[in-house]
């Protein structure tokens, strides 16, 4: 069992991993500033610990690693839009390096020697190869990217240094949403295709763009690899008993090792929802690779990591089932 301090735990991803951390029987106490999560995801997780703070603030930080005896740290608090990373590279690096930098520290002067960190699939850039395993170059074509590349650096040094061990995850598309039903996937704005696509179902939204139709994949729209939530969040659970174990500082790609196109999601959550979606056909947007398709094999191999939910359709089931049931997402601010 440990005490783990979960930062950005009130945000999708996050609430979702302190939900399966509660179920491993460890204790989470969530650092979130509540800036785009949703206090509403605690009534669904008993047991878990809200400290409304930013990782940015150092007395903060420092008062809880001491007040609740953390041991490990899962660290999501960050800032997550490609496009806005582009036109306002500051808010980025400030949040996500400087403000997890403040974290960092505080962690090493605690004597904290786990961390598992939120990397992303944006920090390989334009493929070279699919797919795209642990081995595959790393040139982000954002900032947003690039500090996610950038904090992967930091902790391999502060672990040369500080013996810090960290396991920095690179998740690519996640999807769908808790399968019991209780959290979901509450952005504002939202840029997801699946949401996105659903929200067009709904009747949110009055169709859904289609960015791009001259990419050269098998139907000529671009490609991506989804990976369910709750999928997400079990590599977690298993790269925080790993650490526990004594593991080094490691790190993994997760995918399901499918592409989907954006034509196939489309017609899925047609056929799921049963409701028309009306699709627009659009221009590509700079930066988007045609096919993005992860090797998740070394996590598999190393830890066991085995998706439960890794087929499209229910992905698309789980977040419409929540979508239709929360038709104002929490509805908490
Ligand atoms: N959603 C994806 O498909 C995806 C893909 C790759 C990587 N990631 C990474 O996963 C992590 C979680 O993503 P998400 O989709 O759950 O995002 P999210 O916006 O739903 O959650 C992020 C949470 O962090 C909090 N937060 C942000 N900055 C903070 C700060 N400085 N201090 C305290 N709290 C702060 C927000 O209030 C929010 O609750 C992020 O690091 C993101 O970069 C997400």
């Amino acid at each position: 069992m440990s005490n783990v301090l979960v930062t950005g735990g009130a945000g999708y991803i996050g609430s979702h991993t302190t939900k399966l951390l509660l179920r491993a029987g460890h204790k989470p106490i969530v650092l979130d500033s509540l800036e785009l999560g949703h206090p509403a995801v605690f009534k669904f997780l008993p047991g878990a610990t809200l400290v409304q703070g930013n990782t940015g603030d150092d007395q903060i930080v420092r008062e809880t690693l001491k007040k609740y005896e953390i041991d490990a740290v899962v660290h999501f608090a960050a800032y997550a839009s490609v496009p806005e990373s582009v036109g306002n590279p500051e808010k980025y690096y400030v949040n996500n390096i400087a403000k997890s930098l403040t974290l960092l520290n505080a962690v090493k002067d605690a004597g904290i020697k786990k961390v598992i960190f939120s990397s992303s699939a944006a920090t390989f850039g334009e493929p070279q190869y699919t797919p795209i395993d642990e081995d595959h170059p790393q040139k982000p074509t954002n900032p947003y990217g690039q500090t996610k590349l950038d904090f992967e650096h930091i902790l391999k040094w502060y672990d040369v240094a500080y013996g810090i061990k960290s396991t920095w995850l690179r998740y690519f598309c996640a999807a769908g949403a808790d399968p019991e039903g209780e959290l979901g996937e509450d952005h504002t704005p939202e840029t997801h295709m699946i949401p996105l696509s659903l929200f067009a179902a709904l009747g949110k939204r009055p169709d859904i763009k289609m960015f791009g139709l001259d990419y050269p994949t098998e139907d000529g729209t671009g490609v991506r690899d989804y990976i369910h939530v709750t999928d997400l969040a079990s590599a977690h659970v298993l790269a925080l008993g790993a650490l526990n174990g004594g593991a080094q500082t490691n790190y993994y790609n997760l995918g399901n090792g499918k592409g989907y196109s954006v034509k196939q999601v489309i017609d899925t959550a047609r056929d799921v929802t049963g409701l028309p979606i009306k699709a627009v056909e659009a221009p590509r947007r700079p930066g988007d690779p045609a096919v993005l398709v992860a090797s998740s094999e070394k996590i598999t191999k190393e830890l066991g990591w085995k998706p439960q939910y890794g087929d499209l359709p229910t992905m698309i089931r789980t977040a419409f089932e929540w979508f239709r049931t929360h038709p104002k997402g929490y509805a908490d601010k």
